[in-house]
């Protein structure tokens, strides 16, 4: 079962790459760096990895980022990441980063972007791994940040597939950032927002009428709103959950908790993806794994899950029929 579930073609499209810095990682940069971090060592830096909920995770998730300096920094960063990714079936890869965690502190957009555009490219050449870049603004800023940053963002625009909305959820709804994805929207880019992670079903509603987003990230709150099921099920809109994820931020208590595997009984296309891997313990290979084996799902509905994932890509449709056809051709020669 392992080996068929890592061998799926399958896509990631819901991996933060500042999520993918692994604590050994982390205190190479910072020394190459001359910086130093909050913790004396990599035992203590995993130790604080036990978190209470969003919140607690992100204090330390930006904390750690400012080991991240330069553009050799998030070419390394990127290209391990993906190199695990190509191990784990990873045949695209819709990847996140946050420009204002990094901008905010003096390192220059362009850095950043080049820095991960060269690993995206090495990366495809190298593992096969065709790969897009999703800007997410942190909504705990005021809206005008997000703003600014998408002016700056402005030249780089050919370098980007979409934007996104991530950080502190509760309180920082999706109707405060209309005019920014408005904008986006009006320059051909792709729109996805978390929401429902933390946040009510409204936000859910929200992101899709208000932000006009064609995939929620996360949305496992969408499930205390019946109506917001039947519609995200009868419109095709992909929910990118991710299950360690939320098991480690006390989303559920436990994994045999998770509520992916009724959505996708409820027919609501579902995605299983990492997030944070370097944080939650797992790349999305050991997503599949153990939530299959949580929730008791079965080769078949991996392979649903996983064909989800293709068709939830915003690649063209042809590229997409590609990776389809892959999927069907492995399910017909390796089924378990
Ligand atoms: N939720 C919100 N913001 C984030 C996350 C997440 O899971 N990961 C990185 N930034
Ligand atoms: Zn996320």
């Amino acid at each position: 079962m392992e080996e068929f579930v890592r061998g799926l073609p399958k896509a990631e499209l819901h991996l933060h790459i500042e999520g993918t810095l692994e604590p050994e990682m982390a205190f190479a940069f910072a020394e190459r760096n001359g910086v130093s971090l909050p913790y004396p060592s990599v035992d203590a830096l995993r130790a604080a990895y036990d978190f209470t909920d969003l919140q607690s995770f992100l204090d330390v998730y930006y904390a750690t980022a400012v080991v991240l300096r330069t553009e050799a920094d998030f070419y390394d960063l990127t290209i391990a990441y993906l190199e695990r990714a190509a191990a784990d079936g990873v045949r695209r890869a819709e990847i996140f980063f946050d420009p204002q965690t990094h901008t905010g502190r003096g390192i220059p957009f362009g850095t950043v972007v080049d820095g991960i555009g060269a690993a995206l490219a090495d990366g495809r050449e190298r593992f096969g791994v065709s790969s897009g870049l999703i800007m997410c603004f942190l909504r705990h800023l005021p809206p005008d940040e997000a703003t600014a940053t998408f002016e700056e963002a402005l030249p780089y625009l050919d370098r980007l597939l979409g934007v996104g909305l991530d950080s502190s959820e509760v309180g920082n709804p999706p109707e405060l950032f209309t005019e920014v994805y408005e904008r986006a929207r009006s320059e051909g880019l792709r729109l996805v927002a978390h929401a429902g992670e933390e946040g009510p079903a409204d936000y859910v509603r929200q992101a899709l009428d208000l932000l006009g987003v064609e995939r929620i990230d996360h949305g496992v709150r969408a499930e205390d709103d019946p109506e917001l099921v039947a519609r995200l099920a009868r419109e095709r809109i992909p929910l990118t959950m991710c299950p360690l994820s939320n098991v480690k931020l006390k989303v559920f208590d436990r994994l045999e908790d998770h509520n992916l595997g009724r959505l996708l009984d409820a027919g609501v296309m579902v995605t299983i993806n990492s997030d944070d891997p370097a944080f939650f313990g797992g790349y999305v290979g050991t997503n599949y794994l153990r939530t299959a084996e949580a929730l008791g799902l079965g080769p078949d509905d991996l392979v649903q899950v996983a064909r989800n994932s293709l068709e939830a890509t915003f690649l063209p449709d042809d590229d997409k029929q590609a990776l389809l056809d892959e999927l069907d051709a492995y399910v017909g020669a390796d089924a378990p």
